[in-house]
């Protein structure tokens, strides 16, 4: 039996993703309580699960050390690489949108430019590139809504769900660039070498989407 590797956004995906491969009678028990154990086991089903950051996880399916990976929409739209994308998974729903004040700013913007802070460059980019704005692009890696809160951009590029943080800081939806929630993504040469086996886990995930419609 090929083993399968499946590589697993850290965090609340992860734990939604096990609920669905243990329903479908994978052993989840070693990446539910990993310690500090960065590679875990189902041996009976001989499935290894690595858990990673979840912008590494297209990288690791695209270099084939992953068969499988479960990530965000929003994660592949940014990494952009040659995955199948096979199953949109339903859950870590939420939206990507340009964000900030509803008046432009108490503070009117000097800078030449229009800037946008965001964790997602290549979408932003990619987002006004299509509608012939140009723009500059601030990376950031976290707390992206201090952009317009203390002057450093114009508006953010950043992810909404409940809208809560928003909102907790006077800041607001100006555009909905696109939804996002988790996908199976797989790697391309491993779909034909261990087809059965990929098979098996989109077709046993699906059903389980299916049984809790
Ligand atoms: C994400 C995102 C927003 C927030 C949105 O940040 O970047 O800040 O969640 O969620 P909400 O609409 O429900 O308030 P995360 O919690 O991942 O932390 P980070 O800012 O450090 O990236």
């Amino acid at each position: 039996m090929a083993q399968i590797t499946i590589a697993l956004a850290k965090g609340r995906l992860a734990e939604q993703a096990f609920e669905l491969l243990e329903g479908m009678g994978i052993d989840c028990s070693q990446p539910k309580n990993p310690g500090r154990r960065l590679v875990l086991m189902d041996d009976a089903n001989n499935i290894r699960f690595i858990l990673v950051k979840p912008s590494d996880v297209p990288t690791y399916v695209d270099q084939g050390v992953a068969d499988l990976g479960v990530v965000g929409k929003d994660t592949l739209l940014e990494e952009n690489r040659s995955l199948y994308e096979v199953l949109d998974l339903g859950f870590g729903k939420c939206k990507l949108c340009i964000a900030g004040y509803r008046d432009g700013g108490k503070n009117p913007v000097t800078q030449a430019n229009y800037r946008v802070a965001t964790k997602y460059p290549n979408i932003a980019r990619n987002y006004y590139h299509a509608q012939g704005k140009t723009i500059e692009i601030i990376k950031l890696n976290g707390s992206v809504e201090l952009g317009p809160l203390i002057g450093l951009s114009d508006v953010i590029l950043d992810i909404v769900e409940s809208g809560s943080t928003l909102r907790a800081n006077g800041l607001a939806v100006l555009e909905d660039v696109c939804d996002v929630s988790a996908r199976l993504v797989v790697n391309r040469v491993a779909l034909k070498t261990k087809r059965d086996r990929i098979r098996w886990i989109i077709d046993g995930m699906e059903n389980q989407l299916k049984a809790v419609e």
